[in-house]
C-alpha cells in the first residue's frame, strides 16, 4: 500500500466499522457539530496470533504506508499480546493490533480456529483492506458459543472476521469537553450507555491515561444455522496527559509513575 492508499483504507476502515457500531456516527456527528475536527486517537483491531493472519500481517500493508512498530503489550489473563503501529504524520491515528494466543486453547477448540483461518483465501490475504474484509470462513452458531466460553476476543475475531473492534476519540483534541469526566456525562445525558466493568473512567492523570468507552452495539450476525444479535463495535474515548519529558503520553495501558513502557500483566483499561 503506497501513502496515497493510506487515507482511502483508513476511511473503509471507517465505514465498515460504522456498520458495526451504528452509535459512533451518531456521537461523531454530535461532536462534530461542536469541533472544528474530531480526531481519532486510534483504530483498534483484532486478530489470531497465526502466522497467516497475525498481527505482522495485518500489519504489512500499514507499514509499506509509514507506520512503524512501537510499544509491546501482553494481557495474560486473556491470552493477548499487541503491538500499537505510529505514522510519522502525527495526524493520522495509531493502529492497536491485538492478537489472541491460539495455543491457549484445547485441542478441540485450537484445531476450530486453525479450520477456520485456513479457508481464507491466499488472494484475500494479499489485499491492503484485509483488515475491514470481514470474516472469510463459515461458522455455525454452536462453535461461536464455544469459542464464546474461553474466550471473548476470540469468538469475536470468528464471529466478525477481520475488522475494527473501535474507534478511539483523542479528547485532548476537543474544544467542546475539556476532560474525560464531562465527555462521559455528555453521551450519558444523551442516553448512551457507557461501560462501567472496572469503572466509568479507566486509567488517571498520574498514569498518563483516561479511557472510558460505550458499550458495544449489538448486531446482527448470520451463521450457518441461525443468525443472532452479538456485541458489535464500541466507540471510545482517550485523554492523554504528558509525561515528564513533556511529551503526551502514546502508550496502551495507563501505567504508574514509576513505570516504564512495559506493562507485562497490567490489564488493559479497555485499550
Ligand atoms: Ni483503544
Amino acid at each position: 500500500m503506497n501513502q496515497e492508499q493510506l487515507r482511502p483504507t483508513l476511511e473503509a476502515i471507517w465505514q465498515d466499522y460504522l456498520t458495526l457500531t451504528p452509535q459512533a456516527r451518531q456521537i461523531h456527528d454530535l461532536l462534530a457539530s461542536c469541533n472544528p475536527q474530531v480526531v481519532t486517537d486510534h483504530i483498534a483491531l483484532r486478530t489470531f496470533d497465526l502466522p497467516r493472519v497475525g498481527i505482522e500481517q495485518l500489519a504489512r500493508p500499514f507499514e509499506e504506508a509509514g507506520y512503524g512498530a512501537c510499544g509491546e503489550y501482553h494481557f495474560p489473563v486473556e491470552q493477548l499480546f499487541a503491538r500499537h503501529y505510529e505514522h510519522p504524520d502525527p495526524d493520522l491515528p495509531k493502529l492497536f493490533i491485538s492478537a489472541f494466543h491460539v495455543d491457549s486453547l484445547d485441542d478441540e477448540a485450537r484445531n476450530i480456529v486453525h479450520q477456520l483461518v485456513s479457508q481464507i483465501a491466499d488472494t484475500e490475504l494479499q489485499r491492503d483492506d484485509f483488515s475491514c474484509s470481514g470474516r472469510h470462513w463459515k461458522i455455525d452458531f454452536g462453535t461461536y458459543q464455544q469459542l464464546l466460553a474461553l474466550s471473548e476476543h476470540a469468538a469475536w475475531v470468528a464471529a466478525f472476521g477481520f475488522r475494527a473492534d473501535h474507534f478511539t476519540v483523542l479528547v485532548n483534541a476537543l474544544q467542546s469537553h475539556r476532560g474525560i469526566d464531562e465527555i462521559n456525562d455528555f453521551l450519558l445525558q444523551r442516553g448512551f450507555h457507557l461501560d462501567t466493568s472496572g469503572g466509568l473512567v479507566k486509567g488517571a492523570p498520574d498514569e498518563y491515561l483516561e479511557q472510558s468507552s460505550t458499550l458495544p452495539d449489538p448486531v446482527e450476525v448470520g451463521f450457518s444455522d441461525r443468525s443472532a444479535l452479538l456485541p458489535g463495535g464500541r466507540y471510545e474515548f482517550v485523554r492523554r496527559y504528558p509525561r515528564p519529558d513533556g511529551r503526551l503520553y502514546q502508550g496502551f495501558v495507563a501505567v504508574s509513575a514509576d513505570q516504564v513502557l512495559d506493562s507485562g500483566g497490567f490489564r488493559p483499561p479497555g485499550y
